[in-house]
């Protein structure tokens, strides 16, 4: 069971999108993501390539918990170390769990903790194609994750709801994202969503305990008053994005640093 302090990431990588078709071929990129070892690694795998984006995919879930700690680096994968057999992520003096899923033919998805139990995660396929609408793609994940996560949550799906907060000092404005119950922040919870070409993900720390607590005080509070909804204020961002992203996005700002 995870502890109330779990925090997660998550990332999800189309492992056939052909933008990443031969970037471990390019040493330029490999020594800007990996660290001197794990260039090693990637040069003796029997395949390079699926190494290099579960390591990249290792390091951008690790990064989306250390945004959680205040403790991230900006853009610096490689001062991120991902240990030979996959099973941890460590940055200065902070060691995360992993997980590689490699379940779903064509994707590989990391899933990085703070806790010792593996995270509720799950990685779908979707009918997008390579550079489809990131908008879709994020309703997508956060469809998948509220859906799983019900059961843990003791609410049904359409009572959850992932959103992110506005946070000046965030690349993009916005905090990491948050479960919401009826509206509320549920505690107890903690979400990460990605999402990369063909694939949605999530990874979720649940403590059942408190976040039913929260689903059922919300059961009984919605009948009388209307909910303090964060979803109320514009200032919060559901799944629309504006920006152009997803790994394509990181590999060239990898290249350009
Ligand atoms: C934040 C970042 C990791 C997202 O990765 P991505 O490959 O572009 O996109 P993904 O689909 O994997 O993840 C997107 C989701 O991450 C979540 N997210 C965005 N910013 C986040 C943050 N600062 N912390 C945690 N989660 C965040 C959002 O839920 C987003 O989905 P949404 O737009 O539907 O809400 C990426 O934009 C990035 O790398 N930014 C900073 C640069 C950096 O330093 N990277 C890591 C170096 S080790």
């Amino acid at each position: 069971m995870a502890a109330a302090e779990d925090l997660v990431g998550n990332d999800v990588v189309d492992l056939d999108d052909p933008d990443i078709a031969s970037s471990h071929l390019r040493d330029r990129f490999v020594e800007r993501v990996c660290d001197p070892a794990e260039r090693a690694r990637v040069r003796s795998a029997s395949d390079p390539k699926v190494l290099l984006w579960t390591m990249f995919a290792a390091k951008e879930a690790a990064y989306k918990v250390l945004v959680k700690l205040g403790c991230a680096p900006g853009f610096a994968h490689r001062r991120l170390g991902v240990a030979a057999d996959l099973r941890s992520v460590r940055f200065e003096g902070v060691r995360l769990r992993l997980w590689i899923d490699r379940r779903v033919d064509g994707a590989v998805h990391a899933v990085a903790s703070t806790g010792a139990r593996a995270p509720l995660s799950d990685v779908r396929r979707v009918a997008f194609t390579t550079g489809g609408p990131r908008a879709d793609a994020g309703v997508a994940a956060r469809r998948l994750a509220c859906v799983r996560v019900a059961r843990s949550v003791g609410r049904p799906a359409a009572a959850l709801a992932i959103e992110r907060a506005p946070l000046e000092e965030s690349w993009d404005g916005f905090g990491p994202p948050v479960l919401l119950c009826d509206g509320r922040p549920c505690p107890g919870a903690d979400v990460s969503l990605s999402h990369d070409g063909r694939f949605v993900a999530f990874a979720a720390a649940i403590v059942p305990e408190i976040a039913r607590r929260t689903g059922a005080s919300a059961t009984r509070s919605s009948s009388r008053a209307a909910p303090r909804s964060p979803r109320g204020s514009a200032a919060w961002r559901g799944g629309a994005r504006s920006r152009p992203r997803g790994h394509a996005a990181g590999l060239r700002a990898a290249r350009s640093r």
